[in-house]
């Protein structure tokens, strides 16, 4: 069968790579692709938010299977502009997706459907904010109501920085939205769930400890994920069987019974709280870099899976036993201003450790093209092996211009070493 990625991060390129080992396979393409997702598939220049332009090439192309890989083209209506051709779309609709695309959406659904997550309330008055935090004193968390690329997040420690993000949300309006979810502060270690979805199937893989904050000791401001392991020692089986019966079945569920089944990768962002695992978010995508920790060990051929979804003729997949861990190298300045277009010497000699987040070819060179910018993993037996291995590689990378976390993957460490 053809498949069509679309996306140009290292998510797309973990796709990219899985989905070119399988049986079924055989022509992969990517819209628009980057140049590590070119050893794999052959990469298309169309833009992937022009919808028309899209459905043509699945046409043209006989594309049996299209995996968007970021929520912008499913917020940009890809899923239902491609209903009219034949190909299946791994991918959740307009309407399915709002439960990333509106806080506001997923937590009404969460509240009505006794999914566990943070209390809340939503606001569009500067005023009424104020009084409702006020009130509640801090920590609290405020959320704009919208896609913000990991940014419309503010943890408040204290009351003047809890104002100052309610003004800039919803006097300045830098968003673009006029509404605010502000809600309960949850302490615990967090943890992402990620599963295959098709209406009430659902298929858990093995979950994965993101790193959100920029600095070690997860100091600094939110970004996308600054570096990840799977699986994740620190949680236990009893509560990711919890998070599944409770918080994803329920969700699937939940949006079958009203009407907006869901169909692609349902990200459960969880954080394991006193009374058990709570939902911070969902996300109708995988996760990136999460995809990249976890695709590489499915055992099991990625097109038979999606196939067997699709013709509610579920496999069970089988995945290898073994850690993995990828740090991000991001350039200096993000997840504000960065300079981009400086050189990057090294990569080619680590293979398939590197996944290409933002780079890009300039006069047969590869640069640097965005914010994180390559995320190098490496896998073992143990955490502290897969550990060593990245960071063992990512000296191996020059680049004037590249920072990184040194702790990815501490907790677990730590939290292995004193059980
Ligand atoms: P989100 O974009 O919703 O995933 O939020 C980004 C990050 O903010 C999360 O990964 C958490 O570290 C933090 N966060 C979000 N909501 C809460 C909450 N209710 N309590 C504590 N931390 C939170
Ligand atoms: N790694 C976080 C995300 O993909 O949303």
């Amino acid at each position: 069968m053809n498949v069509l990625i679309i996306g140009s991060g290292g998510r797309e390129h973990a796709l990219a790579q899985v989905i070119s080992k399988s049986n079924s396979l055989t022509n992969l393409y990517a819209i628009p692709g980057n140049i590590g997702i070119a050893k794999y598939a052959k990469c298309i220049e169309i833009n992937p938010l022009d919808n028309n332009a899209m459905k043509d090439f699945v046409i043209e192309f006989n594309i049996s299977l299209v995996i968007p890989g970021s929520e912008v083209y499913l917020e940009n209506g890809i899923t239902d502009a491609l209903f009219e051709t034949s190909a299946f779309v791994f991918g959740p609709t307009k309407e399915a997706s709002q439960i990333e695309t509106s806080k506001e959406f997923a937590k009404n659904i969460m509240k009505k459907y006794d999914i566990p997550t943070a209390e809340y309330e939503v606001f569009s008055e500067y005023n009424d904010a104020k009084e409702y935090v006020l009130s509640k004193g801090v920590p609290i968390v405020l959320k704009y109501d919208g896609l913000a690329a990991g940014k419309g997040v503010v943890v408040a420690y204290t009351m003047f920085e809890a104002l100052e993000a309610l003004k800039t949300m919803l006097v300045d309006k830098k968003y673009g939205s006029n509404k605010v979810v502000i809600e309960e502060f949850l302490q615990g270690e967090e943890f992402s769930l990620i599963s295959f979805v098709f209406n009430d199937v659902f298929i858990p893989m093995p979950i994965a400890q993101d790193h959100k904050r920029l600095l070690d000791n997860d100091l600094g401001p939110n970004t996308g994920g600054m570096g990840i392991y799977s699986p994740v020692p620190i949680i236990d089986n009893d509560t990711i069987l919890e998070a599944e019966n409770f918080i994803v079945k329920r969700m699937v569920k939940a949006l079958l019974a009203e009407n907006i089944p869901f169909v692609g990768f349902l990200y459960a962002g969880l954080i394991l709280t006193a009374n058990g695992p709570k939902v911070i978010e969902f996300n109708a995508r995988l996760g990136d870099p999460e995809a990249e920790v976890i695709l590489p060990k499915l055992q099991t051929d990625f097109l038979d899976l999606i196939n067997g979804l699709q013709t509610e003729n579920v496999l069970y997949p089988i995945w290898k036993k073994q850690f993995n861990l990828g740090v991000v190298l991001a350039s200096k300045g993000y997840p504000n201003h960065y300079d981009v277009s400086v050189p990057i010497y090294g990569v080619e000699s680590l293979g398939d450790s590197v996944y290409h987040m933002g780079t890009s070819i300039v006069n047969n060179h590869l640069v640097t093209n965005g914010g994180r910018v390559l995320l190098v993993c490496g896998e073992g037996k143990t955490l502290e092996e897969a550990k060593q291995k990245a960071y063992n590689y990512i000296e191996k990378i020059r680049c004037d211009n590249l920072c990184y976390r040194s702790d990815i993957g501490n907790k677990s460490i730590r939290g292995m070493n004193n059980g």
